[in-house]
């Protein structure tokens, strides 16, 4: 999709404009406003008022009440006037930002709109859909002149919105074509096109290293581990590091303790933490973010296979704590405790980890929010405050000291999964996680509630790519502090 700023004289074959509940209509179309009287339209928000004019249509997109409007709003009004253009057989679509303090706002808003509705994910149907249903429109005209700063918001959507098609894609292919190895190959790709550094460290390299909690998930899947090292900015050493590490399980059967009849179904998207990760540096390099990022990417299957670690095994992480393995379910912990322990020996200033962790953060907070956790209230805010600009919003849990002792061992330093029959999982995974970050700044999201969306108004029905835009946005926050 290719968008186009430029300045409006009545150009494209749709025009939309956004309108809150009584705001008068824009000179340009004022003579349609009698017109949308007879028809009762209020400018509710979802509500539509469309006109032909000769040739040209028009729609305008109520966004409700002033008061209570944020920029989601916005998203969702300019995928309804996307969808209406392709419905009319449209090529070109040209909008008026609506009158709004925050412009710049708007058009990194309708940059990702723009793009996140275009998404769609065919490439494994041979015959592809009907001429009917392919988009028509091709151009996206916009009524703002050539304002730099404007061109550059509407950039910074595109950027964003394409990392998160990326992580979507990444994570909607299946189990049997994203392994672990086949992630690694694609990285390289990444790396490549972004200038990024890239190790790739294998099975024999991982023994090496005793990152022995991967290798453990790993042992019962013929598919090999890897753990993936990308970085930006490498040698710019005066600019401040932070880290990321995603959960790659590429299919999360349960291992031993295998999860019931339903519960499988969805697991290939176990790696979307990785796939966002990946996502993440794309989206962080186009952007050029003044910063150093270095992302760690633990991918394995978590499979029953013959030589699949049991429950009650013991194994030594990579920072040479001891674990006891209670349940083999609770691996992701596992792939991350070595992810994390190598992260914080890098010094980072800070480090994020995106995880589809538990499934008790959507028994939680049902899909609505991603769990926060943090050891730094600092960045809880910062975390939050761009959670409610990219409108993935989060929700900070505790992580109070007796959370730390559910997860006490009693043969070993600590358990996998925490006393008290999975009360306050979500919590109790991250108080896992802690153990291996040290003293270091660490933000974890536990996206395992939002890693798909059904009938989304601009996301449609697909692997969510949920948490990208958020740590894009939360690095160019700390990239200014
Ligand atoms: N991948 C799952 C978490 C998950 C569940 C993600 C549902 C998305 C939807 C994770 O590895 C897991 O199985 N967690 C267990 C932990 C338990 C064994 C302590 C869970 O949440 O039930
Ligand atoms: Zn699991
Ligand atoms: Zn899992």
């Amino acid at each position: 999709m290719k968008i186009k700023t430029k300045l409006l004289d009545r150009g494209g074959e749709v025009e939309a404009y956004f309108l809150f509940e009584k705001e008068k209509f824009p000179s340009e179309v004022k003579k349609l406003e009698k017109y949308s009287k007879q028809e009762k339209f209020k400018g509710k928000e979802g509500e539509t008022f469309t006109f032909n004019d000769g040739n040209k249509k028009i729609i305008i997109c109520g966004l409700g009440d002033k008061k209570e409007f944020i920029l989601d709003d916005l998203r969702k009004a300019v995928a309804l006037a996307f969808n209406y253009a392709n419905g009319k057989k449209a090529k070109s679509l040209c909008i008026a930002p609506p009158k709004i303090k925050d412009l710049k706002g708007a058009f990194v808003v309708i940059g990702e709109a723009v793009t996140l509705s275009t998404y769609k994910f065919d490439q494994f149907k041979t015959k592809k859909k009907d001429d009917e249903e392919e988009l028509t429109v091709k151009e996206i005209l916009l009524k703002e002149g050539k304002r730099k700063e404007l061109e550059n918001a509407l950039n910074e959507g595109v950027i964003k919105a394409d990392a998160q098609n990326y992580a979507s894609e990444l994570s909607e292919l299946p189990a049997n074509v994203l392994t672990p190895l086949e992630f690694a190959k694609r990285s390289k790709e990444i790396a490549r096109e972004k200038s990024l550094s890239i190790k790739v460290l294998d099975k024999k390299e991982l023994k090496k290293k005793k990152m022995n909690a991967l290798l453990a998930v790993s042992e019962g899947s013929s598919q090999p581990p890897v753990m993936i090292v990308l970085e930006y900015n490498k040698n710019k050493k005066n600019l401040p590091l932070y880290a990321i590490a995603g959960k790659g399980v590429t299919f999360d059967s349960g291992g031993l303790n295998l999860k019931p009849w339903g519960s499988m179904d969805f697991m290939k998207y176990d790696k979307t933490g990785a796939c966002e990760v990946l996502a993440v540096m794309k989206g962080v390099a186009e952007l050029k973010l003044p910063i150093r990022v270095t992302a760690i990417i633990p991918l394995t299957e978590n499979m029953p296979g013959a030589s699949a670690q049991k429950p009650g095994d013991i194994i030594k992480a990579y920072n040479g704590k001891t674990i006891e393995v209670l349940n083999t379910d609770a691996e992701g912990r596992l792939i991350l405790a070595d992810a994390l322990a190598y992260a914080a020996e890098k010094k980072p200033k800070a480090i994020i980890d995106v995880a589809t962790l538990t499934g008790a953060a959507s028994v939680c907070l049902g899909k609505h929010a991603i769990a926060l956790l943090t050891n730094d209230d600092a960045l809880a805010k910062t975390v939050e405050k761009a959670g409610i600009y990219t409108h993935e919003k989060v929700w900070r849990l505790p992580l109070w000291k007796e959370y730390s002792e559910m997860m006490k061992g009693e043969l070993a330093d600590i358990k996998n999964i925490g006393s008290d029959e999975g009360e306050g999982g979500t919590i109790t995974a991250a108080a896992f996680l802690k153990e291996f970050i040290g003293k270091t700044k660490w933000i974890h999201l536990d996206i395992a509630a939002v890693d798909h969306v059904k009938n989304h108004p601009y996301l449609g029905t697909r692997a969510s790519g949920k948490g990208t835009r958020l740590v894009i946005e939360i690095l160019k926050r700390l990239s200014k502090k």
